[in-house]
């Protein structure tokens, strides 16, 4: 159990160290997420002065009329209702739910209202026990756990419109930073919008509960400037790389299960239960953020992901020692 907790504890660690921010609200920077901000903040000044309000008579009521030493002992005398004051406490209190009321429909129909431009970026995202798949059909690029998209700015405004799909029970999708949470449910497609404005690495998290392993369904969304995100398009486009010293590996991986989930283009491998392994490589995390990908814990996972993500689909290979060895060793190619 304690080499366990010590590759999630790394794998943490690792995610924090690799400048990924804290996934809060409050440090928006992507369009819906910023009219996100603003009505929180809003609604918590609202809240807040009712707070100081209410907290602050009841301090006053405590102290000015706390007991006394030699006050007379008994009930004080009692007062029954007062038309004028439940009145106001009925009036104010339902004035203010409407005004939150109207101001949210406002910003909520000013997101949902806007219509994609002919230069948007369209990812279909697919919720999974317990991932996600990314797919960009426009440039045939199929991932998962990590949203790759260009930066938008002024001279080039690139908002990302994202379809949601769920592939088996209701999932969440949330990226606190970028926009606010949609359900993502079987049999219905959804959509968000997003429009960052700042290049970095946002940690999203499934927000509904799925299933066992639903606090590890990490999305990280990588915004890139607009060259970088060009290239990493283009190297997610292309084919698996074929390394020959790796072919023993690759017959293994082609005469395995493994071809029945996985999917790695260009060779006999197309399932598609499973993530997309053609750049496997390429990614961050192994399990949607369970460990980090490494050589040691991509092996580790093939031999038993039960040790990182207990629950998960994929079954423990049970190879021997030699074959694991091989087969990570081709499974490390896919870069
Ligand atoms: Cu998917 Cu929680």
């Amino acid at each position: 159990m304690s080499t366990v907790g010590g590759l999630l504890l790394s794998a943490a660690v690792a995610a924090a160290a690799e400048g990924v921010q804290t996934p809060s609200i409050f440090k928006a920077v992507s369009t819906p997420a910023l009219a996100i901000r603003e009505i929180a903040w809003f609604v918590l000044g609202i809240t807040a002065v009712i707070f100081v309000l209410v907290a602050g008579f009841a301090l006053y009521a405590m102290i000015r009329y706390r007991r006394r030493p030699g006050a007379p002992d008994g009930e004080p005398p009692q007062v029954y209702g007062s038309a004028r004051i439940e009145l106001a406490w009925t009036v104010v209190p339902f004035l203010i739910v409407v005004v939150l009321f109207l101001v949210t429909a406002r910003y909520i129909y000013g997101i949902e209202r806007r219509v994609q431009p002919p230069g948007a970026l369209e990812v279909t995202v697919v919720g999974n026990q317990w991932w996600w798949e990314i797919r960009y059909p426009k440039l045939g690029i199929v991932t998962a756990n990590e949203l790759h998209l260009p930066v938008s700015d002024a001279a080039r405004p690139t908002p990302t419109f994202i379809t949601l799909q769920s592939a088996d029970v209701i999932h969440s999708f949330w990226v606190p930073q970028l926009a606010g949470k949609m359900d993502v449910i079987p049999n219905k497609t959804n959509r968000v919008w997003i429009e960052p404005h700042v290049p970095g690495t946002y940690v999203g998290q499934c927000a509904e509960y799925c299933g066992l392993q639903h606090a590890l369904m990490l999305l990280l969304v990588v915004v890139h400037p607009r060259d970088e995100f060009e290239r990493w398009a283009a190297a997610q486009r292309g084919p698996a790389r074929e390394v020959s010293a790796a072919r023993a590996g690759r017959e293994l991986f082609a005469s395995l299960a493994c071809i029945n989930c996985h999917t790695v283009r260009g060779t006999p491998a197309n399932g598609v239960f499973g993530p997309d392994l053609t750049h496997l490589m390429s990614r961050r995390t192994l399990g949607a953020g369970a460990a980090r990908n490494t050589r040691e814990n991509l092996r580790a996972w093939v031999d038993d992901p039960a040790l990182f993500k207990p629950g998960a689909l994929m079954p423990a290979m049970r190879l021997s020692r030699e074959d694991l060895d091989q087969l990570t060793a081709y499974l490390v190619t896919l870069e």
